[in-house]
């Protein structure tokens, strides 16, 4: 019990011993007058005084420690009190070398002692196993799915089981139980992470689905009461400039007949005055696909709201909304480029976006200390990206043991940004000279370096179409920084939590499917029953597919070979080492 101690330490320990505050205290117990100076009372009848004082003194404190104690239970123990919050934080694709790469950046930057960490740091508790149903290396959609279902499933599933039946998730189970949601992301709110929490469908790439079921579209009607982030395309109609629909559904529109307020800028999300102003239900979409970079967005700071202002203002509103409610909040956050900055390669990018992710956890922390209801905050990664190592051996010769941060720090643009401009210069076909002069700019200014040589510049004028890798790799080699891959890797990612007891179930090495047992375990909700009721209801639901065939509710199922089968996959190497750059050559068929 924490309260005791200084409790009992604080009390003067002369109180009791002083003859005249045993006088006076006598007086107050019985409304005489108090007979100082006159002395003619026995010894035996003040030690009786005495005694009688003090012990109703010591009851009363002990009433008062009683009291005192019962009310630290109230404030510390979950049982004693129904009323709980959940935030579930998921640092998309960021792997414990993301943390050494962003702490090194960070000591450099602030010219800070090697015992600088980052926020997160201090509250890792665990770690997490990552492989999905059909493959040692998950796609960010059975991430997800083993989260918000507590269940495997295979690369592209945004909660559905292997076998295409729709699983209840912890946000749908948790709006059931009464509970407030919200999503608030950095990427497309249709993407995987967002999606599996509020949408069922077969194939990941299904966004123009995803957004409608996430307004409310589907068999559990609207069951997101805030949702802020990316990917405004997916819900405007493809007659609108900015859509990237197939069809012309209109999207925000539906989600006003589902009663949502809609905002699609920063000067409205200004006018959410911190939260206090929100409405619900909130569906908040910053920009058309992707909320730009943190090393990018910072400079654009009054365009696009941060990931931690989102998480702010969530946190107040979703607060307030349930002041006076016996339940209270569900909320995911998601660092969700932290990822797309591994795909890309790209370590100047990904350090800012680890340091906006710590600001955002920060923030959680902050609100949970402050607030009176019991919560607690669970962090995680559905999986490492890239194969990050903050080593890189450059030369035949044997490596020095050397990891350089400086080039990350000179960099003022991402890789991606840098690639986007260039390819935008280009589409007024410009001259030679004009182009090289364009590239080297970009090089010296954009990346900061200032040793580039011609090769550099040459293939980025050749190869227009990797400037975006090349960009990176610039940066990546300067500072040591290595990679493995531009996709996703089977390493186990960390567990992070603002109260280890609380979550202890989460303490060591587990599974990624015990931190969705985890999740639903602390609501004490009922998942199944979420299940049983969109079988049900889902069961006669029929839709169109893009080309206008009829489907599931749940959109087309992938093809036979797009989706592995897990002992398959694992017992047989079929010489992809040879065969697949013959069937895919260069370019992205990414599955993030
Ligand atoms: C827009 O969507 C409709 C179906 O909703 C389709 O018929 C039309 O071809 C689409 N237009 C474009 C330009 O894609
Ligand atoms: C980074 O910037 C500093 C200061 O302008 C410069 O001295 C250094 O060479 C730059 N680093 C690279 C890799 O170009
Ligand atoms: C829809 O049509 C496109 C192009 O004709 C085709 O590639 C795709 O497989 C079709 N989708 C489905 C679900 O049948
Ligand atoms: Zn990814």
């Amino acid at each position: 019990m924490p309260g005791d101690r200084p409790l009992l330490a604080s009390r003067p320990s002369s109180e009791l011993s002083n003859d005249r505050d045993i006088e006076e205290e006598d007086a107050l117990l019985t409304g005489k007058p108090t007979h100082r100076g006159h002395g003619a009372r026995s010894w035996k009848f003040w030690r009786e005084v005495g005694l009688f004082v003090w012990a109703v003194m010591a009851t009363t404190f002990a009433i008062a420690i009683a009291v005192v104690f019962q009310q630290s239970q109230t404030n510390d123990s979950p049982s004693m009190s129904g009323k709980k919050n959940l935030v579930f934080m998921v640092s998309d694709g960021m792997g414990p070398t993301s943390l050494s790469l962003t702490r090194s950046f960070l000591q450099f930057q602030n010219g800070a002692p090697w015992s600088e960490q980052l926020v997160i740091d201090q509250h890792m508790i665990g770690q997490s196993r990552t492989r999905s149903s059909s493959s040692l290396i998950t796609d960010s959609a059975a991430g997800a799915t083993a989260f918000s279902c507590a269940s495997k499933s295979y690369n592209g599933a945004i909660s559905v089981t292997p076998d295409h039946e729709p699983c209840g998730t912890v946000l749908e189970a948790a709006k059931k139980a009464g509970y407030m949601t919200g999503l608030v992301v950095t990427t497309r709110i249709t993407d995987a992470t967002p999606a599996c929490f509020a949408a069922h469908v077969n194939m990941r790439s299904e966004e123009d689905r995803i957004a409608e079921q996430m307004v409310g579209e589907y068999p559990l009607g609207r069951v997101v009461d805030l949702m802020f982030g990316g990917g405004r395309c997916h819900f405007l109609p493809n007659s609108t400039d900015s859509s990237c629909r197939a069809d012309n559904k209109d999207v925000v529109g539906l989600a006003k007949k589902h009663g949502f307020s809609y905002i699609s800028d920063r000067k409205a999300f200004d006018n959410l005055k911190g939260g206090s102003g929100l409405e619900f239900p909130m569906l908040g979409l910053f920009a058309d696909g992707d909320i730009p970079y943190e090393i990018d967005r910072r400079n654009e700071n009054d365009i696009y709201p941060s990931l931690h202002e989102m998480t702010q203002v969530a946190l107040t509103a979703l607060s307030e909304a349930t002041r006076d409610s016996d339940k209270g909040f569900f909320l995911m956050v998601e660092g969700s480029r932290i990822d797309h900055a591994g795909h890309h390669n790209d370590p100047a990018a990904q350090v800012h976006e680890v340091l906006a992710y710590d600001k955002a956890f920060t923030t959680v922390l902050d609100f949970l200390k402050k607030d009176k209801t019991q919560g607690v905050m669970v962090s995680t990664s559905d999986h490492e990206t890239g194969g990050l190592a903050t080593a890189r051996q450059l030369h035949t010769s044997y490596p020095q043991y050397l990891w350089y941060p400086g080039p990350l720090a000179n960099a003022s643009h991402s890789a991606e940004r840098l690639s986007v401009e260039y390819a935008k210069y280009l589409a007024n076909e410009p001259s030679d000279a004009a182009k090289t002069t364009f590239v080297v700019d970009s090089i010296t200014n954009g990346l900061g370096i200032e040793d580039h040589s011609d090769d550099e510049v040459t293939n980025l004028l050749k190869d227009p179409d990797t400037a975006l890798y090349q960009y990176a790799d610039m940066i990546s080699r300067r500072s040591q920084t290595g990679w493995s891959t531009h996709g996703h890797s089977a390493a186990d990612v960390n567990i992070y939590s603002s109260d280890p007891k609380i979550a202890s179930a989460l303490v060591g090495n587990h599974e990624n499917t015990e931190v969705g047992d985890f999740l639903r375990n602390y609501l004490g909700v009922d998942v199944e029953a979420v299940t049983e009721e969109l079988k049900a209801k889902g069961k006669e639901l029929k839709t169109l597919d893009v080309n206008g065939t009829e489907v599931g509710w749940m959109g087309p199922v992938p093809a036979e070979g797009q989706r592995l089968d897990g002992q398959t996959h694992l017992a047989t190497y079929g010489g992809d080492f040879k065969k697949r750059h013959l069937l895919h050559g260069r370019g992205c068929d990414c599955q993030h």
